[in-house]
């Protein structure tokens, strides 16, 4: 009997992504998996049943995917009730942020799940980078938050000439240099903006650099920290931070401000007064805009709004969501490489002494893994 990959449709509110697609399906076939995925689950990305029987998979009711999947692909955790249908052994793969939720990792070790979180997977290992959704989903998030920005600016991002005379191009500026921040900065550039970038890591100044647009320079704060991120600011930073960047920002047009910290609330770069200095017709979108604030003062996850001043705020909220199918594609292909690194001879082989394995797995034989500290 092969090992059975199952891939549920996903329940998240707006949630239009899938973890497999036809394409892995074929990929996952070649090495000898089958796959059963629930009926419907690619709709919203425009992949249809047809197209994974076609790849080789069976389409079948979800309660089926659950009873007979022995590996379960998923984007995010599923919802308590199909949380019921996990069983002992059943190994779980997706992005399940065991650090917010811890409650989850004790409930799927009670179950005897063996959970894997994407989100814990060691970057910066250059073997792993095939199977990171973090990067392949950061990437798809600063592409459309570029469009987006383009899309609602009232105005060309590319210089125009005209009979009518010359448009100067809009001037983006784009807060953080990371995954999504590079990518929201060769997109804005490739759409014809002047784009200037803005880190406090020096790693990430220099890789804005090398995308050809310039650095703003706010006077000197560095700050990176462990595995390649960036560390907390003290208040003290934080707070000359934003009062060079009030100073500063009043000369672009767009900000896309896309910084994080990871484990900790995103880094407010634009307060209200930074926000006040902007002109009329300014846009901004937030793509850290999440449950526990943005970069933006005010901006909430999907929210649209309007200053007194006139400038549109967008807080991004989730937006591979808004580019589903290519987003599913690059998370399906990250899914392939992993399934394909953890199964040999047809079996799921979690060796602790794997980098890679070691970093993923939180909970295996109804213990808790990670966070340790769930264990006291
Ligand atoms: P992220 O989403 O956590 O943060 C985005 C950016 O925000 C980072 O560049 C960070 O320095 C910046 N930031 C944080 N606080 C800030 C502040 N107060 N002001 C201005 N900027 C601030 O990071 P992401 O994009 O997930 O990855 C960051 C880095 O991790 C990459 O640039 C790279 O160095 C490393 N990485 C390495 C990989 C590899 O080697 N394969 C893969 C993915 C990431």
């Amino acid at each position: 009997m092969s090992l059975v990959i199952g891939c549920p449709a996903e329940t998240a509110e707006r949630e239009t992504r899938v973890a497999l697609t036809p394409d892995a399906v074929v990929r996952l076939r070649r090495i000898g998996l089958d796959v059963i995925v629930e009926a419907g689950a690619g709709r919203a990305a425009w992949f249809p049943d047809e197209a994974y029987v076609a790849a080789g998979a069976r389409v079948a009711s979800k309660e089926d995917v659950y009873a007979q999947a022995d590996v379960m692909t998923v984007l995010h955790a599923p919802q308590p009730s199909n949380r019921t249908l996990l069983r002992p052994g059943q190994v779980l793969i997706g992005l399940l942020q065991p650090v917010l939720a811890v409650d989850l990792v004790v409930e799927l070790a009670a179950a005897k799940v063996t959970a894997l979180s994407l989100d814990r997977l060691p970057r910066t290992l250059s073997r792993a980078q095939s199977m990171d959704v973090l990067t392949s989903q950061a990437n798809v998030a600063g592409y459309k938050a570029a469009v987006l920005a383009a899309d609602t600016f009232d105005g060309f991002f590319p210089m125009l000439m005209t009979a009518a005379g010359t448009v100067r191009p809009a001037k983006v500026l784009v807060l953080g240099g990371g995954v999504a921040g590079l990518q929201a900065i060769g997109t804005a550039r490739r759409l014809g903006a002047l784009v200037t970038g803005y880190d406090v890591r020096e790693a990430a100044r220099a890789d804005i650099v090398s995308t050809g647009a310039s650095v703003l320079d706010l006077g000197g704060v560095s700050a990176s920290g462990e595995g390649g991120y960036a560390r907390v600011l003290t208040a003290e930073e934080q707070a000359d931070q934003q009062s060079a960047m009030i100073a500063a920002i009043g000369g672009f047009d767009v900000v896309i401000a896309t910084a994080q910290v990871p484990g900790h609330r995103p880094p407010e770069l634009v307060p209200s007064a930074a926000l006040a200095a902007m002109a009329p017709g300014s846009v901004v979108v937030d793509l850290a805009a999440g449950p526990l604030g943005g970069n933006v003062a005010g901006s909430t996850p999907g929210g649209r709004t309007v200053t007194e001043n006139g400038v549109t705020v967008l807080g991004a909220g989730n937006l591979p969501a808004q580019v589903p199918r290519a987003a599913s594609t690059a998370w399906a292909r990250n899914i392939a490489a992993l399934l394909d690194h953890l199964i040999n001879d047809g079996s799921v082989v979690l060796d602790p002494a794997d980098e890679i394995t070691a970093g993923l797995l939180i909970c295996q034989d109804g213990e808790v893994v990670h966070p340790k500290e769930t264990l006291s």
